[in-house]
């Protein structure tokens, strides 16, 4: 290349270095390769040429003006990122604020899904397993495979909320109970060998078409199975003490078993638990009075074979109760309509801070929490 091509090229490239922005680089570009520009000129001097000197200035000055074309390209790329780098330093948000003092305090955790949470963890911790089912079920899972055939007096005592009906003729319902879910787990069981034995608890929603002071057409219950070799009501009983004595905080609670009827279970026994009044406050776990608490007692063989579970192998035991009226008289709420009327103030006063999962080692709900969560 001629001394003064390359003394070209020099300065350009030295002036795209120094380029500080896109506007100083334009105007190196222009000055360059625009129609009037320097290099722009140098090509025209090729008309002048003779033929050999063009045959080996064309390819330098045109490899000239693509090697600068080049450097352009390349040096608007770098500005361009380092503009983009410029803003988003500018435009960083500084994540580490503290939170506001105030903000554990904000939400509660109804005492309904606090009791839930609890009783999962008493159970979880005695071996149990969580079960679930769909609130909308069939007939047969609802009464049919708890031993309640058509026509017996038991459907109509469950004040029952029935579907259209289908094009078979077969309603859906809403679940009455959580006992449906005893037969589907066990059928899952079954299918993937996950038992028998059974050991599971299965809280959740059930409906009625009910209400009162101490009703609501929606509710929650929690079912318990245990089905194995050996299974007596032994079992049960201990079970049950052992699991009211965890929820209610207490060293030890008495049950008693009143004989009662239920299609599903044979015996069949009401559970009540020692409790005494003080005025207005309910104790539990001593003196002299009662309180019924739910239903239980020895898995109806029909049940098990429903389930298809041999019956000449297993037995077992199961209960059901309410997790409204455990969470009532555990947080002194007097009325159950009010747990669900979706009462801010209602919810602040006898809601849970969200910090407070309830453990069995940390305890169940930490009073000193919950009392600061009802001041706020
Ligand atoms: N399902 C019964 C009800 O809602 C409660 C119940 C009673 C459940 C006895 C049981 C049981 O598992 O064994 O009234």
């Amino acid at each position: 290349m001629s001394a003064e091509a390359e003394k070209l090229r020099n300065e350009i490239i030295a002036a795209i270095d120094a380029a500080q922005d896109m506007r100083a680089l334009e105007d190196v570009r222009v000055a360059a390769l625009g129609k009037k520009g320097s290099v722009s000129a140098l090509l025209k001097t090729l008309g002048g040429m003779s033929n050999e000197e063009r045959q080996i200035n064309g390819p330098l000055f045109n490899a000239l003006r693509d090697k600068l074309t080049e450097a352009i390209q390349a040096k608007k790329a770098a500005l361009d990122s380092a503009a983009l780098n410029a803003r988003l330093s500018e435009e960083t948000l500084d994540m580490t604020l503290p939170i506001a003092p105030d903000a554990q305090f904000q939400g509660r955790i109804h005492p309904v899904s606090q009791a839930m949470e609890e009783i999962n963890a008493i159970f979880a911790d005695m071996g149990f397993d969580v079960a679930e089912g769909p609130d909308i079920e069939s007939q047969f899972y609802n009464f049919t495979a708890l031993n309640i055939p058509d026509a017996h007096p038991a459907r109509q005592m469950h004040d029952t909320f029935y579907m259209q009906a289908e094009e078979d003729g077969e309603a859906l319902l809403l679940r009455t109970h959580t006992s449906p879910v005893q037969v589907r787990t066990m059928q899952d069981g079954q299918k993937d060998k996950s038992g028998p034995p059974f050991r599971f608890i299965a809280p959740g929603r059930t409906y009625r078409c009910d209400s009162d002071q101490t009703h609501t057409p929606m509710f929650h219950q929690v079912e318990g199975l245990v089905v194995d070799a050996t299974t007596h009501m032994g079992h049960l009983k201990h079970t049950l003490e052992a699991f009211l004595a965890a929820f209610f905080e207490v060293e030890n609670i008495a049950i008693r078993f009143r004989p009662s009827y239920f299609p599903f279970t044979e015996p069949s026994m009401e559970i009540d638990m020692q409790c005494h009044r003080d005025g207005d406050k309910l104790v539990v776990g001593e003196g002299n009075d009662w309180m019924e608490i739910g239903g239980s007692g020895m898995v109806n063989p029909h049940v098990l074979r429903h389930a298809g579970i041999d019956t000449e192998k297993y037995q077992g035991f199961a209960f059901g109760m309410g997790i409204d009226r455990l969470a009532m008289l555990k947080y002194g709420a007097p009325d159950l309509r009010s747990f669900f009327e979706a009462d801010l103030r209602w919810l602040k006063h006898y809601g849970f801070v969200p910090i407070d999962v309830p453990g069995l080692a940390a305890g169940l709900s930490d009073k000193s929490l919950a009392a600061l969560s009802a001041d706020k």
